[in-house]
């Protein structure tokens, strides 16, 4: 006989999108929503390029979903780099077509840029779009990473075009049938967001601490907010290791 609770379990776990980071499904019920879009926010350092990459890098080796990643804030030249410390291969996904990454950081700094994706200049969120909707159909991922928003932010300046702006952005993603992860960098501790209207045109917030007491600083990590979903209340301590971030849902840390 069939057991209804657990038939109920199978159906919310197959909208659930594991991020595939160790420890961080685990305070959410098993991953992301998906095709919703995620903001997660920290400060400086804390490490949410690292974690959006991970989420994508994860999402083609560990569970076939092809990746987009948005990068407005390094070059992808500078990010394939990075990553290969913790063992990423970005090169060779792009290579099978399972990886894209848009170049929308090279032509805003006014450098070259050689790359097979590059935004336009000067930013327009509708060309960022189209671009976005050409990339889809060449390798039809199911995840992406915008990072970041502050620098869009930064250009657009005035918050309720931020707003409207950030909002066509994160339905195009939807509609694409993306689960997506905005970055978000933060000055503040005590908020959520940089120009404060980032929140309102996602699902969900993820909050990453990096914070100083003493002479050392410690990293812990929140889920803030989560539409649809029941998740962790509490604040949990994380670490970027040899191969990438890894949370301690067990643990919890004291602000
Ligand atoms: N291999 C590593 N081991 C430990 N920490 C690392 C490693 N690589 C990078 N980091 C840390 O990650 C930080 C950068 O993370 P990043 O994701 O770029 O931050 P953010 O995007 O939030 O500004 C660095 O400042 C460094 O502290
Ligand atoms: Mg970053």
């Amino acid at each position: 006989m069939v057991d209804k609770k657990q038939v109920k379990t199978e159906i919310s776990d197959s909208r659930r999108v594991p991020t595939g980071i160790p420890g961080f499904d685990d305070l959410c019920g098993g991953g992301l929503l998906r095709n919703r879009t995620y903001l997660l926010s920290g400060a400086a350092g804390a490490g949410k390029t690292i974690f959006g990459l991970q989420y994508i890098y994860n999402g083609i080796t560990k569970y076939g979903e092809n990746g987009l990643y948005i990068a407005t804030e390094e070059r992808p030249e500078q990010v394939r780099e990075n990553v290969k410390q913790f063992g990423w291969d970005f090169e060779a996904l792009e290579d099978e077509g399972k990886l894209a990454i848009l170049d929308a950081c090279s032509t805003k700094i006014g450098v070259p840029s050689h790359e097979k994706y590059v935004d336009v200049r000067p930013f327009d969120m509708r060309s960022m779009l189209d671009q976005i909707i050409a990339i889809q159909e060449d390798i039809d991922a199911k995840r992406a990473l915008v990072d970041g928003t502050t620098s869009i932010g930064f250009y657009l300046q005035d918050p309720a075009k931020i707003r409207i702006e950030l909002l066509k952005l994160s339905t195009t993603l939807e509609i694409l049938g993306l689960t997506s992860l905005l970055t978000c960098e933060i000055v503040d501790e005590g908020t959520t967001s940089r120009f404060g209207v980032e929140a309102f045109v996602t699902e969900g917030t993820v909050l990453m601490h990096y914070k100083q007491t003493d002479n050392v600083r410690t990293r812990s990590i929140e889920i803030f907010k989560m539409r649809g979903s029941n998740h962790s209340q509490t604040i949990h301590p994380y670490e970027i290791a040899a191969n990438g971030i890894l949370v301690h849902p067990k643990e919890e840390v004291f602000h």
